[in-house]
């Protein structure tokens, strides 16, 4: 079993997850590191029994390593969960913008989710890991013609945003003599406690209906033949850990849903969006999986049950509490920089390219010097990206071993919004990305090279000069 001796307390022992049975894990939201981080006989930090300085050198730095058994683990837990505590059908489907690739796409509708995608190439991605259309619900609040047009064809469930989306759909649907599978997503008017960047729900938001219209667009739908409005939708932001902003969702979702049955509209679906929060950090403190899933099905029984109303099929769309805490980045230390009485700097080689939280929303990490896991903790230091820009900072104060050049840095929790937000900014090529379980290894999205970096390019003949070396 993994020691938790007090003499390991200060190392960095103390954010491995507390497993007692891997038939029972804990909930993987509530863990800083994948369910499966262990450290081994030689100090060195190993996921999905995997030894990370050994990938490193396998398939190079920086690199995301993402935790396949953690990943299905919050997968179980969601669908379990629901199938314990809602006594009426449910489909947990996967927002996608977390992290969209073809591997984890695969991974996740092999354990029954359903997707949230939200542009073209989101719904390209998905179909392409053989996903079926029926378990895909499109959102966005400005889809393109083209894009409405390749979710028609497709057959998926669109998640309708506004006015300029429903009429374009109602004289597409009427033109192809299409049926087309609508939701109408509607803000609730609820706040929730997260950055404002990631709060959607509030009155001010450029998602969704205003409810005040909510007559005008019940009416139009009931007028369209082609249009099939199955359900309704509100998300009200994201890395949240109250339970009440949902609860409170669920009276708002059921006071819509009796009124759409006014309209005799087909509704029978309502979701609940994502937005469970999960550990970066020890003071994060969210419910695990099953306590928020409890608490939204609990409360969308018993608003449903006030105001008499069937219970419909429930949906929510996790992404972050899916696949967040299934990841970790390594890198590899560079260079430092000791500013007496200042601080200390510490180089990796990524950064705000690989992941651009930090700099976009302040977001607090925690690392690990994986190669010297007990090592004591007796810096602090900051651990800075290689990017030119003075904001390239993971992390401000990261408590951690005097760190050596060459050694391998992880920080956790990198699965959700990483890989999906990262960019070529100073021409780096985004990471690669490998899954690990049980000793072995996949890659599932290869590094990017530098010709991959100019292959688009395009340079106009008339630019095209002999360059003399
Ligand atoms: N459903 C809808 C309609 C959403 O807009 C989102 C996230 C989700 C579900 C999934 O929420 P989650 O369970 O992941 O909290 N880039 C930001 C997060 C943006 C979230 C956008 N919408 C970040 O890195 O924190």
């Amino acid at each position: 079993m993994l020691s938790t001796h007090p003499s390991l307390q200060n190392t960095g022992y103390r954010y491995l997850p507390k497993i007692t049975s891997l038939e029972l894990p804990p909930s993987p939201n509530q863990e800083l590191m994948p369910l499966t981080a262990k450290v081994n006989s030689e100090d060195k930090l190993e996921i999905g029994g995997c030894e990370l300085g050994l990938l490193v050198e396998q398939f190079g730095s920086p690199l995301y390593i993402l935790d396949e058994f953690t990943l299905r683990t919050a997968c179980r837990q969601y669908r379990d969960s629901f199938a314990t505590y809602y006594s009426g059908e449910s489909l947990v489907i996967y927002a996608s913008k977390a992290w969209s690739c073809l591997a984890v796409c695969s991974i996740i509708d092999s354990e029954g989710l359903g997707f949230d995608v939200v542009s073209g190439g989101e719904l390209y991605t998905t179909l392409q890991a053989g996903v079926s259309s029926d378990k895909i619900y499109f959102h966005g609040n400005n889809k393109s013609a083209a894009e409405l047009k390749y979710a028609l064809d497709v057959g998926c469930t669109i998640m309708v945003d506004n006015w300029l989306e429903l009429k374009t759909l109602a004289a597409m649907s009427a033109e192809a003599e299409k049926a087309v599978k609508i939701m109408l997503r509607l803000t609730p008017g609820i706040e929730c406690h997260t950055h404002e960047y990631i709060r959607t729900g509030h009155l001010d938001s450029k998602f969704g209906f205003d409810p005040q219209q909510i007559d005008a667009v019940f009416t139009f739908i009931a007028k369209q033949t082609k249009l099939n409005c199955i359900g309704l939708h509100a998300h009200i932001g994201s890395q949240i850990f109250e339970r009440q902003p949902h609860q409170d969702l669920a009276g708002v979702l059921a006071e819509w849903y009796k009124k759409a049955r006014e309209y005799k509209l087909p509704v029978e679906t309502l979701n609940v969006g994502g937005g469970l929060g999960i550990r970066y950090t020890e003071s994060d403190d969210p419910p695990s999986i099953s306590e928020w899933v409890k608490a939204v099905s609990k409360a969308i029984e018993s608003a449903c049950t006030r105001q008499q109303l069937p219970l419909p099929k429930l949906i929510a769309e996790p992404g972050r509490s899916l696949i967040g805490s299934a990841c970790v980045t390594a890198y590899t230390v560079g260079s430092s920089k000791e500013i007496p009485e200042v601080r200390t700097y510490v180089a990796v080689d990524g950064g705000m390219s690989d992941n651009p939280r930090p700099i976009t929303y302040q977001s607090v990490y925690r690392s690990v010097i994986a190669n010297r896991m007990s090592a004591p903790l007796t810096e602090n230091v900051t651990v800075a990206g290689k990017h030119c820009e003075s904001g390239d900072v993971l992390i401000k104060d990261a408590s951690l071993p005097v760190a050596q050049t060459g050694d391998i840095l992880v920080v956790m929790g990198t699965g959700a919004y990483n890989y999906s937000m990262a960019s070529n900014y100073n021409r780096i090529g985004r990471p690669a990305a490998i899954i690990v379980n049980q000793g072995e290894t996949n890659l599932i999205i290869e590094r990017e090279t530098y010709q991959n970096l100019v292959e688009r390019d395009r340079l106009p003949e008339r630019l095209v000069r002999e360059t003399s070396l």
